[in-house]
């Protein structure tokens, strides 16, 4: 029975059946926003890598469609992105219509088992069928390798101010920028990055791309890396700036928050890793959204799933904010996702209220915890409190997720959430998020779908996505608070409806 195995998500979308890992390939066409995704179709854990796919009319509801891309002589087919050829730059057009081109990265593991460096490198491929099938470009690669172990993950967007192709690239310890005009003959153009940032790990999966605040632009570069991330393993960083045409430069003002090591990053959770964003989302819309894999490589392989492995992340849309710190990316969950809410069932609805020590939801919901959204206000306590949301289960199995005031941060703790020794860096520790937001509401804005936490807070500045496997699903839902009682402005709690069928 699909999609009801258990830990699997109701409204993420996850692969019909074994291995999945980063997102791949998003691109919008003709009301299709397309989902491609590293995956290896025959067991569940990583392997030789394919394009998996799936299309979604309103990144809410997924339909899964063949596997795009195989792998073949040249290697395995490692992540990559995916445009729409407005302007038939490539030539490979037909019947007037714009072709999609996929580039990826070949992966030559023959190649690299020898003992050789030079076994990635970046092919292309393109459709003419609304991306239902594939041609790969006959003088594949594109870009050869260049005597460097990492060098891959390939992400193209049309420059219109230059009208060129930009390819922003990750290598080892620094991503390259290379341009073109077709699509096929590529050339670099200027790197980033050694100076600046996290250095824990290999960069990989980037993305560049403008977005504005008023009339300002800024251009945001996202780096993926694993590990180096701030409580473990892989994670998301990103750096504001300009893109020159040839090469991304960083601004002046997010200088300090970058150096020595430091990362500024999209999300504190251990789990959202690989994340880019759609491109040829129409101009009309304008929105930038971004998607990620809900996991992390310290685990990702023995996650206690069998069937599948690994969801993505809720599409979420990124913002610029001016801040106290210079300008941040915010998170937000797309709009599309208030068609979830079951409105068949009653949404819990509170406001004013104080809580001292808990106030317990269950008599309340009348619904289970696992599949809904909350969303929590309060007034920034005075003296030290730590206020969690919980949800358990009979067997006294518990995820929290909360703030701290002392501390001044977000947390999530799945140290007893359930199964959690299958790997020693699951539940080590509770994770922490610093608060950016210097106003005196506190917002919570959460999503649970069965074995995930989505934590939005105060207007997605600060941002938690974490996995749990309880034994049994969850059926509690309690706010539980220690130090002086808080004042909460504002709780509403909605029952998610599933997206799968
Ligand atoms: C990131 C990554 C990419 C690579 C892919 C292989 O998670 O390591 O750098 O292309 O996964 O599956």
């Amino acid at each position: 029975d699909l999609y009801h195995e258990k830990h699997r998500p109701n409204y993420h979308f996850s692969p019909p059946k074994a291995w999945m890992n980063d997102p791949n390939g998003l691109f919008f066409y003709k009301g299709e926003y397309h989902l491609f995704y590293q995956h290896f179709p025959d067991q569940s854990v990583w392997g030789p890598m394919h394009w998996g796919h799936a299309i979604s009319k309103n990144l809410t509801h997924w339909e899964n469609l063949p596997i795009a891309l195989y792998p073949d002589s040249l290697g395995y087919i490692f992540s990559g992105s995916a445009v729409v050829d407005w302007n038939n730059t490539s030539g490979f057009g037909k019947n007037n219509q714009p072709p999609l081109i996929a580039i990826f990265t070949y992966h030559n593991m023959a190649a690299e088992k020898a003992g050789k460096n030079d076994f990635e490198s970046q092919g292309i491929a393109y459709s003419n069928d609304k991306g239902r099938t594939w041609t790969k470009y006959a003088n594949n690669p594109v870009i050869k390798n260049q005597g460097v172990r990492d060098f891959r993950d390939p992400k193209v967007s049309w420059d219109e101010a230059r009208k060129q192709w930009v390819m922003a690239l990750a290598v080892q310890d620094h991503h390259e920028f290379w341009v073109s005009k077709n699509l096929k003959d590529w050339s670099k153009s200027g790197s980033f990055g050694k100076e600046w940032g996290n250095h824990g790990g290999v960069w990989e999966c980037a993305d560049l791309f403008p977005l504005k605040d008023g009339k300002i632009t800024k251009w945001v570069l996202i780096v993926n890396i694993n590990p180096g991330a701030l409580n473990g393993g892989s994670g998301t960083q990103y750096f504001i700036g300009e893109f020159d045409g040839k090469t991304f430069v960083l601004d002046e003002s997010f200088k300090p928050s970058v150096m020595n090591g430091n990362g500024v990053w999209l999300d504190y959770g251990k789990d959202n890793y690989a994340g880019v964003t759609w491109s040829d989302i129409p101009k009309t819309d304008g929105r930038r959204i971004l998607i990620g894999w809900m996991s992390n490589w310290q685990y990702a392989n023995i996650v206690p799933t069998t069937q599948w492995r690994s969801a993505t992340t809720l599409p979420r849309e990124l913002t610029l904010k001016a801040t106290s710190q210079g300008y941040r990316l915010a998170s937000t969950p797309v709009k599309e996702l208030q068609s979830l809410r079951n409105l068949a069932k009653k949404p819990l609805q509170v406001s004013n209220v104080t809580i001292k020590d808990s106030l317990d939801l269950n008599t309340k919901l009348g619904f289970v915890p696992t599949l809904s959204e909350v969303e929590l206000s309060f007034e920034k306590p005075k003296t030290n409190d730590i206020v969690n949301i919980e949800i358990s289960n009979a067997k006294g199995e518990k995820y929290i997720i909360g703030y701290n005031s002392e501390k001044n941060t977000f947390f999530s703790d799945r140290t007893k959430s359930g199964k959690v020794d299958f790997s020693n860096d699951f539940a080590a520790k509770i994770h922490i998020a610093p608060r950016l937001s210097d106003s005196n509401i506190i917002k919570m804005h959460l999503f649970f779908d069965v074995s995930s936490a989505e934590l939005f807070a105060d207007d997605g500045t600060t941002v938690m996505t974490e996995i749990f496997f309880p034994n049994e699903d969850y059926t509690k839902m309690n706010i539980k608070t220690s130090g002086a009682p808080i004042k909460v402005k504002s709780l509403k709690v909605w029952n998610l409806k599933r997206s799968w069928k």
